[in-house]
């Protein structure tokens, strides 16, 4: 089964906080997403294999260690996921960005696709799929979907909040996929919003209602 990893350190927490507030302006919204995605950028990286080499200080030959295995990939779900690239890119400046447009349909709450661009080499990568809001889980089963259909078998997802309607949904159709969460909200209102959540994520990072 796979991994739900709640990351509950103080500065995720007290960002997260300001984040749902409804009185948080666009600008504002934009910089903590980015603030987040760098600090469970941290977490979601901890098990990166390492190698050993060594290196000249200026002193003497220090043993060091570098970062070693598969390559990384970040692909942010359009459109809320972008807010997240920068930040998780900071950390790793060498990974490829894919992009997967999906938007749910309001009625049906499922998700419908329009986009996506993956790198060409991307089953030769390690993923991390972001995306702010896992609610029903919907739009995050179709973005690990069509991943695995170009050959990707290693898949972690970065969320900041999700409902656990979300985090089941995920588990049930890939349960080969951790979960990296900044909070587990408490449930899905009637129109398939997370409560209490923080609203909409595009329209608050791109300030579009
Ligand atoms: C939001 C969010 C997720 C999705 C989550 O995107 O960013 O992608 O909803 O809902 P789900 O788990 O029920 O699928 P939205 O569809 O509002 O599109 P947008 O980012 O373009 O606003
Ligand atoms: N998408 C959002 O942006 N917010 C929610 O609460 C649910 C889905």
């Amino acid at each position: 089964m796979s991994k739900v990893i709640v990351i509950d350190h103080p500065l995720v927490q007290h960002k997260l906080s300001i984040l749902r507030d409804r009185e948080t302006g666009t600008k504002e919204f934009r910089e903590l997403v980015e603030e987040l995605a760098i600090l469970l950028a941290y977490e979601v990286t901890r098990d990166l294999p390492l190698k050993e080499t060594t290196v000249e200080t200026p002193v003497a030959t220090a043993r060091v260690k570098t970062l070693a295995g598969k390559k990384l990939g970040v692909v942010p779900i359009l459109r809320a996921g972008l807010g997240m690239v920068d930040g998780i890119t900071r950390l790793l400046p060498a990974a490829k960005v894919g992009h997967i447009g999906l938007y749910r349909d309001p009625a049906t709450l499922r998700p419908v696709d329009y986009y996506c661009k993956l790198p060409s080499d991307i089953s030769e990568r390690d993923i991390i799929i972001v995306d702010p809001m896992l609610a029903t889980g919907g739009s995050a089963v179709a973005a690990i979907n069509a991943i695995k259909r170009h050959g990707c078998r290693n898949i972690k997802l970065v969320c900041l909040i999700a409902a656990p309607e979300g985090i089941e949904a995920v588990r049930k159709e890939h349960d080969d996929v951790d979960i990296y969460l900044a909070c587990v909200d408490e449930y899905l209102n009637d129109h398939g919003y997370i409560v209490p959540g923080l609203g909409d994520a595009g329209d608050r990072l791109f300030g579009t209602k």
